[in-house]
């Protein structure tokens, strides 16, 4: 798929059919990830879930990940402050990078979601405790990923009225 293709037709997608993701293909999701721009320093780490009990285990602390219970895979995306050069760029890199994430998802005939850890601390210390993460790091979010049982239109989300030229 063509990068403005997939882009424009990435939605989050929640179902998931039983056919399970390869370690290859995962390979790519991480490259994409860190092909991201970075200001500070690669502050990144990702960890990838394979195991069932691991995946079920979030919709317990976390009401808005039920479709981790279908997923094949998700990807923990974490930022590590201790290594940034500039202050406070973690946090963007690491959404760059899930993004990332999505589009090459949606590039591969996968589907996939943005699942909110951070900054809501009962779920960062609930992921750190699951996936043994050390405490100077703070998951931002999991992608969770397998292959779509559900399909979804492009957002339509272009408004022109929140675009402004030249001046505001
Ligand atoms: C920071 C962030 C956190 C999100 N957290 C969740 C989440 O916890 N659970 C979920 O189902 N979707 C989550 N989403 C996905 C949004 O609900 C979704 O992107 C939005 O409804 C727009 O739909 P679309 O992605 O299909 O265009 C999150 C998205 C972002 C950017």
């Amino acid at each position: 798929m063509e990068a403005l293709e997939a882009i424009l037709t990435r939605r989050s997608i929640r179902q998931y059919t039983s056919q399970s993701v390869t370690d290859d293909t995962v390979m790519e999701l991480l490259k994409a990830a860190m092909s991201a721009p970075t200001a500070g320093n690669e502050p990144w780490h990702f960890v990838v879930i394979k195991d069932r009990t691991t995946l079920d285990a979030v919709p317990k602390f976390h009401v808005h990940s039920q479709m981790l219970k279908q997923a094949q895979v998700a990807i923990a995306v974490c930022g590590d402050p201790a290594v940034e050069t500039l202050k406070g760029r973690w946090l963007m890199d690491c959404a760059a990078a899930t993004e990332n994430i999505l589009i090459a998802a949606n590039g591969l005939g996968l589907g996939a979601c943005w699942v909110g850890i951070y900054p809501v601390e009962e779920r960062i210390q609930a992921l750190r405790d699951l996936l043994g993460i050390p405490g100077n790091v703070i998951p931002l979010c999991m992608v969770s990923i397998g292959y779509p049982a559900e399909k979804k239109g492009p957002s339509a989300r272009f408004r022109p009225e929140l675009v402004h030229r030249a001046k505001w």
